[in-house]
């Protein structure tokens, strides 16, 4: 059975005066999947989501949501969409239950529906308790959940969230987290942008990293890893120093690019991993010298998202800034 696409982007184009925010950008959203836009600061994630749900034109190219076109046809859209914004849209003086019951009105709840819907969205967030409780006395967690709360209200059919987690604690992420996985179990379709690599790897069936408004690749996480995997890297510690070992180490090693060799330590980049463990095991065996240790060193997400992006380290450190929140 084919994919149905709920979502499609062809072109799309956003021009804020000179600055062009995003550059012809493509992609597409099957029903069910957990989409991730990807991209440091200013990449263009938050102009996306704005042109997809209606709250700003795009200069040029086309979308569509669930086949509606999002220009002329932007209240059939609307109806089957929920949006999270970065900041939230709820009021600060209202109830929980009101700014419900009020999102409910807003989006053409029925009547006699509304409060049971508000009620059961509460339930389903861990949040029924507070109901009556201002908005501005909720924690900054609890006020994401209910924001997420709030745009479900109409039953959307896809959710748009914005950098969920950002500014929350370790804990209050994770279970927003869990949180956004159990709405894909219900059916969801949920389109996300972040700018954190673990939290894209965590939630997303795929992920579309975004540079400088342009799409650069687009894959499952383990697709865009593998994708640029570096050449295998092997550690050896060996009982005692071995430089002097090290030519006749190299020769029983074939296909590997380069041997480096620091005390007791030789590392080994490029070849076959199994071709080296068993030369070196051989070698370590007929020289009598005893292996301490094996190490088989992998590029991190991050290796591989630097080496996508062309970014340097040093951005992707100011990118990360103080509040990175991603705990396993
Ligand atoms: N209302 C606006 N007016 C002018 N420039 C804007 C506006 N909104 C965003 N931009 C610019 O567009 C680019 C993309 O911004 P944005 O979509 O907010 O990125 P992200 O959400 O990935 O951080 C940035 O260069 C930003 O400065
Ligand atoms: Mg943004």
């Amino acid at each position: 059975m084919s994919k149905e696409i709920v979502i499609k982007a062809s072109g799309l184009t956003k021009f804020y005066g000179d600055i062009l925010a995003i550059d012809h950008i493509n992609f597409e959203v099957e029903r069910g999947e957990i989409f991730g836009f990807l991209g440091p600061n200013g990449a263009g994630k938050t102009t996306t989501i704005r042109i997809l749900t209606g709250l700003s034109k795009s200069t040029d190219g086309k979308a569509s949501i669930l086949g509606f076109d999002i220009n002329s046809e932007i209240l059939k859209v609307k109806r089957h969409i929920g949006v999270v914004p970065e900041i939230s849209n709820l009021y600060d003086d209202l109830s929980a239950i009101d700014n419900l019951l009020f999102m409910a009105q807003l989006y053409g709840v029925p009547r006699p529906q509304r409060r049971k819907r508000a009620e059961e969205l509460l339930k389903i967030f861990g949040l029924y308790e507070r109901k009556d409780s201002p908005f501005r006395t909720f924690s900054r967690g609890m006020k994401r959940a209910l924001t997420i709360a709030a745009a479900l209200i109409h039953n959307p059919e896809i959710l748009f969230l914005d950098e969920p987690t950002v500014g929350l604690d370790v804990m209050a992420a994770r279970s927003l987290r869990n949180l956004i996985t159990n709405l894909r179990q219900q059916g969801i379709t949920i389109f996300l942008t972040t700018h954190y690599l673990e939290e894209a790897d965590l939630l997303c069936g795929r992920v579309a990293i975004l540079v400088k408004g342009r799409i650069i690749k687009i894959g499952s996480p383990t697709d865009l890893k593998t994708a640029v995997e570096k050449e295998s890297l092997i550690e050896f510690s060996f009982g005692r120093e071995i430089s002097d070992l090290i030519e006749d180490l190299s020769s029983r090693l074939s296909g590997v690019r380069m041997v480096a060799t620091e005390q007791n330590k030789v590392r080994i980049y490029g070849g076959t991993p199994a071709d080296i463990y068993d030369s070196v095991f051989r070698f370590a065996k007929d020289k009598g010298i005893k292996i301490q240790s094996v190490k088989s060193i992998k590029p991190t997400l991050e290796d591989t998202f630097i080496k996508i992006t062309g970014l340097s380290p040093t951005v992707m450190a100011i990118e990360k800034g103080g509040e990175h929140n991603v705990a396993r």
